[in-house]
């Protein structure tokens, strides 16, 4: 690779990147989808007593619908720049790609939970969206780990910038 593509390569790894601000907004989200779904699935299996359980239900439900708005909101925001990048790069796009098949699967589950489903369908839509549901802590940090490891070592040298990647190019 020629010192202008090293270079070229340095600058797009280091706007894969989230910035700050981003990453924890997303993480904010991130915590609060999985958090409510889960406080749902613990209010849902542990508590017998039928009223108060659809009501504690029902608080969590309102709680999540307002996480998964946000958390779309902030995959639309960041797929452009990050997944893109991320793509050409070709870093991390095994685990970058079964992250996006998860969220359109928990999205078309809980649309479908929401306006289609029936007394009949809805344990089988349900189950398949809490199990992807609580699959997607461990695929989100699988994934950035894998994404830590792939990123070439841009040495804090006063290169760091430019010419000097001793860089990992490999696809991971
Ligand atoms: C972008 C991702 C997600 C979206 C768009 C989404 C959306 C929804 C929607 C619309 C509902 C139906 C709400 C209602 O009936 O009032 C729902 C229910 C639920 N979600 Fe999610 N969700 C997502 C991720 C998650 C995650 C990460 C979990 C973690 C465990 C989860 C667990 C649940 C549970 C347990 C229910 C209740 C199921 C039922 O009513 O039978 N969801 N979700
Ligand atoms: C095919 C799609 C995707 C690709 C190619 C991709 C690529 C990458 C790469 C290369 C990194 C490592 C960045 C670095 O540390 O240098 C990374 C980290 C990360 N990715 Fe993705 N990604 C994709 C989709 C997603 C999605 C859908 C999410 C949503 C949760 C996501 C969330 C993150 C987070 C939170 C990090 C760690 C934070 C950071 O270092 O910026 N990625 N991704």
């Amino acid at each position: 690779m020629s010192r202008a593509h090293e270079r070229a390569y340095a600058l797009l790894a280091e706007r894969v990147r989230l910035e700050d601000r981003s990453r924890r907004a997303l993480y904010a989200a991130l915590a609060a989808l999985i958090g409510t779904g889960a406080w749902w699935l613990v209010v849902h299996y542990a508590e017998s007593e039928d009223l108060a359980r659809l009501a504690r239900e029902a608080i969590a439900l309102k709680l999540h619908g307002a996480a998964a708005f946000v958390t779309l909101f902030a995959l639309g925001a960041m797929s452009a720049s990050h997944a893109r990048r991320g793509w050409a790069l070709e870093r991390n796009r095994s685990s970058g790609s079964v992250l996006i098949a998860a969220f359109a699967l928990l999205t078309a589950t809980g649309y479908a939970l929401y306006y289609l489903v029936d007394d009949a369908t809805r344990p089988p839509v349900s189950l398949l969206h809490w199990i992807a549901g609580v699959a997607l802590a461990p695929l989100v940090l699988a994934h950035i780990v894998a994404g830590r490891r792939s990123r070439p070592s841009l040495k804090a040298a006063p290169e760091a910038r430019g010419s000097s990647v001793s860089a990992k190019h490999h696809p991971s």
